[in-house]
């Protein structure tokens, strides 16, 4: 009937319910002494903890309706906050970058210059888009008189990852991206396992590390190259095995929607 129960150990204190007088007289102080015994009795016996519970769980259950909407409108609040920061003209990043100021930037539009490390590219899988099953190709760029960042490039299908076309870029390139931080792993993610080439989540400082960390002046800095062709152009590039970036939109799953409606409904059972 409810979803939440309370943890096994939980049992209710009975004697703050059971019909030992001196307990519960100050319930019905007012009354015992004028009620028959009868009545007393199924007065008692409507207290038992089990009917007290299913008083109480539309409030509580209530209450987490309240707070998942709270939640809600606070995520929502953040998400406008990150559609402006998008619209934001594009940052130069600077040569050192701060990195307690990372999370401030988050979302911001970033331009960064320099030449792919090709040799330490990172392969994440598995990784879809439109429905093709591929990778995700992260290459650090190395920034001439700066730190070196890493940059996600975007998607390449499986089908085309071993003709590795992207290693053609060898000049300066201009980036045109998103800065991000490590996106949350879930319950089914394994870590990530460098010495074997596997990656499965942006973990950036492992990821940094793995291309050279601090003594090859590597910062564990991720930005996320952004593709705004049209579909034709992002059709060529899946066909020649080149990295698709990413849109520019906020991708927050906003799931807290959810969790009112299931909360509110408990509640009204
Ligand atoms: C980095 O930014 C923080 C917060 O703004 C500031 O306190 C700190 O001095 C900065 N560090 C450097 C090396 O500029
Ligand atoms: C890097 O530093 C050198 C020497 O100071 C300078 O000539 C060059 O223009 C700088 N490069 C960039 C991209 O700023």
């Amino acid at each position: 009937m409810f979803r939440i129960g309370f943890p096994p150990k939980f049992t209710l204190p009975r004697r703050c319910f059971h019909n030992s007088a001196p307990r519960t007289s100050w319930l019905f102080r007012s009354q015992t002494t004028s009620v028959p015994a009868i009545y007393k009795a199924r007065k008692e016996s409507w207290m038992k903890p089990t009917m007290i519970l299913v008083g109480i769980m539309p409030f509580f259950t209530f209450g987490l309706g309240v707070w998942q909407l709270k939640r809600l409108k606070w995520k929502i609040n953040l998400i406008d906050e990150l559609e402006e920061k998008l619209q934001l003209q594009p940052l130069s990043l600077p040569p050192n970058i701060n990195l307690s100021v990372v999370e401030e930037f988050v979302f911001r539009r970033v331009i960064v210059r320099g030449k792919w490390d090709n040799a330490h590219t990172m392969l994440f899988s598995p990784r879809v888009y439109n429905g093709v099953h591929g990778f995700h190709v992260v290459t650090p760029l190395v920034r001439e008189n700066g730190s070196t960042v890493l940059v996600d490039r975007g998607f390449v299908s499986r089908d085309c990852i071993s003709s590795a076309n992207w290693l053609a870029e060898t000049g300066e390139v201009e980036v045109l991206g998103m800065l991000r931080t490590s996106q949350p792993r879930n319950l089914f993610t394994p870590n990530n396992d460098p010495a074997h080439g596997k990656w499965y989540w942006t973990d950036v400082e492992t990821m940094a590390e793995y291309a050279g960390g601090k003594a090859a002046g590597v910062q564990p800095v991720f930005v996320e190259q952004i593709f705004e062709g049209h579909a034709g152009e992002a059709n060529t590039k899946l066909d020649k095995g080149l990295p698709i970036g990413r849109n520019p939109t906020i991708d927050l799953r906003n799931s807290h929607l959810s969790y009112v409606i299931t909360w509110q409904v408990q509640s009204v059972k």
